[in-house]
């Protein structure tokens, strides 16, 4: 376990455009091209896909458009997707991941390797002789990675885009936001991308305040999952459903943040 160290003080976003490294950051909190079946299961990562997936799964709207936002380098929210949606919209804030990105839609040799967790969400759906299928379905189905900046009111401008009936974002609102007041405007931006009646998952850490990749420190806002709830309550969200990661065996998982657990938040536009 790593020594706890002085929490990055505030949200860099430079450092994510500039510097900040997706394929560090998919291997050490996914194992991408690394970890096998069993190693994703008992992760926090096999975690929050496992719950994204239940949820998605209980979407009444199931049939047509999603979006990831702030995917990074990091497909996970999209495998599940792959099955449910026609139309699979991804967004993300630095180029570089989403370099990272196209290269994986282009098939390209050097992309990052999901294939493990292809299986493992074939597996989830009890499918798991199928799971190549989950891939040909994604590249089907995934329209386009688009550029945004959350922090924005206008978050994908200049381009524009149509209500979707499921978001998903994992791990970023706690990278960004500063307290629940910012937390109910970033969840405002995101909701105006969804149609009335669709549903927002939020995969996020509460009790946290830095996480690290390739050696540098950076920050989180220490939020409660109460926080989260009063957020999205603030936009007139209902039907919040909440998954915790304490309340399931995981392997202790703190050697590169000091994230005190993971959650997955589901709640529905009004
Ligand atoms: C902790 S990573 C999470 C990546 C991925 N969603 C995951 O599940 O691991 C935070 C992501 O937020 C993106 N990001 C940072 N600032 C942003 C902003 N202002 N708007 C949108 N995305 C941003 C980063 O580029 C990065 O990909």
């Amino acid at each position: 376990m790593m020594s706890k160290r002085m929490a990055a003080e505030t949200y860099d976003p430079r450092y994510y455009v500039e510097n900040f490294d997706h394929r560090k950051y998919a291997e050490q909190f996914y194992g991408a091209g690394q970890w096998n079946l069993e190693q994703i299961a008992s992760s926090a990562s096999g975690f929050c896909m496992k719950a994204v997936n239940k949820f998605i799964s209980e979407c009444e709207k199931g049939g047509g458009r999603f979006l990831d936002i702030a995917t990074g380098a990091c497909l996970a929210n999209l495998m599940p997707a792959a099955t449910k949606f026609d139309h699979i919209y991804c967004a993300e804030f630095s180029p570089a991941a989403r370099e990272e990105l196209e290269k994986w839609k282009a098939g390209e040799p050097d992309a990052l390797d999901w294939t493990t967790y292809f299986k493992y969400a074939a597996n989830l759906d009890g499918q798991a002789e199928n799971w190549k299928a989950y891939e040909a379905l994604l590249h089907k189905a995934w329209v386009s990675i688009l550029p945004c900046d959350l922090t924005k009111d206008d978050p994908f401008a200049p381009e524009k885009l149509a209500p979707v009936d499921v978001i998903t974002e994992s791990f970023l609102l706690c990278s960004i936001v500063k307290d629940v007041g910012d937390l109910t405007d970033a969840i405002r931006r995101m909701a105006q991308y969804l149609k009335k009646g669709g549903a927002l998952i939020l995969s996020e850490c509460v009790n946290a305040s830095f996480y690290q990749v390739g050696g540098r420190t950076l920050y989180l806002c220490n939020l409660s999952e109460q926080d989260y709830v009063q957020a999205l309550k603030n936009n007139g969200m209902e039907g919040i459903e909440i998954a915790r990661a304490s309340d399931v065996n995981l392997r202790e998982d703190q050697e590169f943040s000091n994230i005190g657990d993971d959650i997955v938040v589901k709640a529905v536009k009004t």
